[in-house]
């Protein structure tokens, strides 16, 4: 499945990442710039905050546990309605597609 990531200056640039994988992996395997994803997606460090596309917010949802919410809070960048961790984002059939916004910052 495919998703677009878009920097925060706009550039944008579209990866396969593979089903299983999460959104976070995906942005590290293809060197995008605006994920860190320090803690290797054990949900501690969220440096990995993303901001789910408009289109995309009712299939993807909000977070996934209650340890997402919280460490959410943490994240650098505004934290939005449309956020979420990468990490914690998998990667479906039914998410072919996705676009992901990349905040200014993740520390
Ligand atoms: Fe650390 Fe997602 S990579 S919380």
């Amino acid at each position: 499945p495919k998703v677009t990531y878009i920097e925060h200056d706009g550039r944008s640039q579209v990866f396969d990442v593979p089903l299983g994988e999460n959104v976070m992996r995906g942005a590290l395997y293809n060197g995008v710039e605006g994920i860190v994803g320090e803690c290797g997606g054990g949900l501690s460090c969220a440096t990995c905050h993303c901001y789910v596309d408009e289109a995309w917010t009712g299939r993807v949802g909000g977070p996934s546990s209650q340890a997402e919410e919280e460490l959410l809070e943490s994240a650098a960048a505004e934290v939005k309605p449309n956020s979420r961790l990468s990490c914690q984002i998998e990667m479906t059939e039914a998410l072919d597609g996705l676009v992901v916004h990349l905040p200014e910052t993740q520390y």
